[in-house]
């Protein structure tokens, strides 16, 4: 489905309509029968701050797998609803779905994803424009004939992109993931793709310029994975030589996104790297002395190499990220935090190495019965202990 948002924004009922899947225009917001989630709310103890709390979660429908985590589920709407502000689409906005080809783009899912957000007066985060890795880019665009103007025909290819996806959510989405994980973390550099084949390293200055002509009221976001663990130090390193050198020529970066995926990698056999509290601290002083805002995107926890007992490792894990927390948002600059997902039964980490033990991962604040954890008390416990935010570094943060 082909759209654009110069049109008028849809009318409660319409949206209503579209986030059940336009079946019925009379049917209203669903009565949640199951448990309330805690008060105050982990927005509501945000808010207070200054910040926004919010979680990933996905359209559902055509993924039976992913269908747990998503809009169509429940226990997952009660728990999103009653815990957050904000949300942000799993995967309904990257260009693998958003556009299909060269001269498709298909909002079905991302626009039911939106008139959920309406319907429960939930904000949306984008994720993203350009996740900048060969990997995750469409197979047509990897297997493209770019002709005889190549550069022209990549530019044109990534513009227009950008200025659709951009125009179509309209202001509705005030902050945009815009570049997706460009660094290597091996080599601390930019990932080679089809896009620098022919416009070089400037595909990040065109991709954030297109998207501050189409949003100029926007955040704009680089995320990234860089984290706090020990063997991440050339990541941090190269995502820092990034950011200066846009910095230096102009290029509209507003933000910069931690994911926040702690307790080391998830394809990882081995045991995580130690925290390395103080070069975190200093990477986070170098982006905010550059003027950037900061964003936790993509909080979970690894439980991988983690005690078996559920308590233990809960109680392990939430320790984990009280600490991660409370240094993290000890930057003023912190304007949201969101987790990657709010019940463990539905996490992305479900589907990568399996714990030695073969037991079921616990890396969310809820827990497989949909019951909070100590690690949603430990995020809870971070934001009222965390300073009240100071005004915005670039002017463009979504005001909580
Ligand atoms: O939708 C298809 C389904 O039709 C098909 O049957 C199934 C078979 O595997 O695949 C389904 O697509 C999967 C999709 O998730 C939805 O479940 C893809 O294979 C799978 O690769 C995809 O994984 C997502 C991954 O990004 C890649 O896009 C994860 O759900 C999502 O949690 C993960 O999120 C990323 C962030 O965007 C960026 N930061 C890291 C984070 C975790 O990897």
């Amino acid at each position: 489905m082909a759209s654009s948002w110069a049109g008028r924004p849809p009318s409660r009922r319409q949206t209503l309509a579209a986030a059940l899947g336009g079946a019925s225009l009379a049917v209203a917001r669903p009565v949640l029968a199951a448990p309330a989630t805690p008060s105050p709310s982990l927005n509501q103890l945000a808010k207070a701050k200054g910040l926004r709390f919010g979680s990933a979660i996905a359209a559902g429908a055509s993924d039976a797998r992913r269908m747990g985590g998503s809009i169509d589920n429940p226990d997952y709407v009660r728990v999103v609803a009653g815990e957050c502000g904000l949300i942000v689409p799993e995967n309904e906005m990257k260009m693998q779905t958003l556009r299909p080809g060269p001269e498709v783009f298909d909002f079905t899912r991302a626009d039911r994803l939106m008139a959920f957000a309406a319907a429960y007066s939930l904000e949306v985060r984008g994720h993203n424009l350009l996740w900048h890795n060969n990997r995750w880019l469409p197979a047509w665009l990897n297997n493209y004939d770019f002709g005889s103007r190549p550069a022209t025909t990549a530019e044109r290819l990534l513009v227009t992109h950008i200025d659709t996806v951009c125009r179509h959510f309209g202001p509705r989405i005030r902050s945009w993931d815009v570049i997706n994980e460009t660094i290597d973390p091996d080599t601390g550099r930019m990932r080679e793709t089809v896009l620098t084949r022919h416009l070089g390293d400037k595909v990040i200055d065109i991709a954030f310029h297109a998207a501050r002509d189409a949003l100029p009221d926007c955040q704009l976001v680089y995320n990234d994975y860089m984290e706090w663990e020990a063997g991440n130090e050339r990541h941090r390193a190269g995502v820092l030589d990034l950011l200066e050198r846009l910095r230096r020529d102009g290029v509209p970066v507003d933000a910069l996104g931690l994911q926040s995926h702690l307790g080391g990698d998830s394809d990882l056999q081995g045991a995580p790297g130690a925290p390395q509290p103080a070069a975190w601290r200093s990477f986070l002083h170098g982006v905010t002395a550059m003027g950037h805002d900061l964003l936790v995107t993509e909080l979970d926890m690894n439980d991988r190499t983690l005690p078996a007992d559920p308590a233990r490792r809960d109680a392990a894990t939430a320790t984990y990220v009280r600490d991660y927390l409370d240094l993290t948002l000890s930057f003023p600059q912190v304007r949201d935090v969101l987790c990657w997902g709010m019940l463990d039964r539905f996490s992305w980490l479900n589907g990568r190495a399996p714990r030695p033990d073969g037991l079921p991962r616990r890396p969310c604040p809820y827990d497989r019965e949909n019951r909070p954890k100590p690690m949603r008390e430990a995020i809870a416990a971070a934001m009222r202990a965390a300073p009240e935010r100071a005004p915005s570094a670039s002017g463009r943060r979504p005001v909580p």
